[in-house]
């Protein structure tokens, strides 16, 4: 019996209308459009306003489109994962929330928490449910609300981050297409330099929590710009040894959105000039789960049957890995 390949079979992203620009940043802290583009390369970063929106709005947007562009009816998705920092809530899974409001059936669905490597964690643990045979379509997004735990006073981090959500349907095909392999890796010791340290069963939310701003993104940046270089080339190098892949290769490389200087630090690694590489980071900054799906997105109708694509990805856990997909059709 030949193998079951786990195919991405069509994409799809939302992000919100309001668009953070640097300008409008220089207003709300001590920093500068000059500083924000030479240190991470972003110019703006998309905001989801409005009172009651959530993490599972984005969400069932991008998914709504996804089935609407791939003629899928709600009903016949076997199994819905969200990869996501910014759950709704702290239970029920986002997943949950978004097989209700896009009207699926009861099926399979939770949450992946990885942070930045949460698409690239949950499009491999969905693979596995098709290349088993157990189901034949699998609904993978990348989501994450991040200006809700954003502490728009500190400059260290509200440059960065913005909202956005993507997702990919996964269905079987017996053609050498889709999830071919992936290397995931996480070391836990590195919580202590990216982390949100309040709000979990560690330190559970008091006033003096909210006041100390504990509820948001706490990060060292400057050690996990050197982990996340290090790891991301590391991981994406790795992945291409053990498939026998030259840069030649490789037509797109897709990495997380994180840092402008990261990227072109794993691109130089795997031998890949700047025109292979998906890079959006200056219109959208760092959606944390939704920067890999939301680049496929963009660049769908570049993308032709065979193609073999490197998803690369560092963030907190620490967690990171690098997934190789061979893309199952042509632009449409
Ligand atoms: O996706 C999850 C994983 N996360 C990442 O991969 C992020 C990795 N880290 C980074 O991308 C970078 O470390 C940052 C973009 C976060 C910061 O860039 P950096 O070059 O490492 O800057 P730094 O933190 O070392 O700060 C350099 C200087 C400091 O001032 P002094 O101490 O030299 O006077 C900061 O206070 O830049 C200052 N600074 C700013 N200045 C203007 C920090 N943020 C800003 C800002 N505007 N927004």
């Amino acid at each position: 019996m030949s193998r079951i390949y786990a195919a991405i079979t069509g994409v799809n992203g939302w992000v919100p209308e309001y668009r953070l620009t640097n300008a409008e940043l220089e207003k709300m802290v001590d920093t500068n459009d000059e500083w924000i583009t030479t240190r991470t390369g972003i110019k703006e970063r998309r905001i989801l306003k409005g009172e009651g929106l959530a993490t599972s709005d984005m969400a069932a947007e991008a998914v709504k489109g996804l089935l609407k562009k791939t003629g899928t009816d709600a009903s016949e998705i076997d199994m819905l994962l969200v990869a996501t920092t910014t759950p709704d809530m702290p239970f029920p899974a986002t997943a949950n929330i978004v097989c209700d409001k896009i009207g699926a059936g009861h099926i399979l669905s939770y949450d992946i928490g990885a942070a930045c490597s949460g698409f690239l964690y949950a499009l491999t643990t969905a693979s596995k449910f098709i290349e088993t045979g157990t189901y034949k379509k699998v609904v993978v997004v990348g989501a994450d609300k991040m200006s809700s735990i954003i502490n728009y006073n500190d400059r260290a981090t509200c440059v960065i981050f913005g909202d956005g959500a993507g997702a990919v349907m996964l269905e079987p095909s017996t053609e050498k297409v889709g999830v071919i392999d992936s290397v995931l890796k996480s070391d836990g010791s590195g919580r202590h330099f990216l982390h949100q340290k309040a709000g979990g069963s560690l330190k559970p939310a008091t006033l003096e929590t909210v006041a100390n701003q504990e509820h948001s993104v706490y990060q060292e940046g400057k050690t996990v710009f050197k982990f996340a270089v290090k790891n991301m080339a590391d991981v994406a190098e790795e992945i291409m040894v053990r498939n026998e892949l030259q840069g030649d290769d490789i037509a797109w490389l897709v990495p997380h959105q994180a840092n402008k200087r990261i990227i072109d630090a794993t691109a130089e690694r795997m031998h890949i000039p700047e025109e292979k590489v998906m890079i959006n980071i200056e219109r959208y900054g760092n959606t944390t789960a939704g920067t890999l799906p939301l680049c496929l997105w963009e660049w769908e109708d570049k993308l032709h049957k065979g193609d073999n694509l490197v998803l690369a990805a560092f963030g907190g856990g620490f967690t990171w890995g690098a997934t190789l997909i061979k893309w199952a059709y042509d632009p449409q």
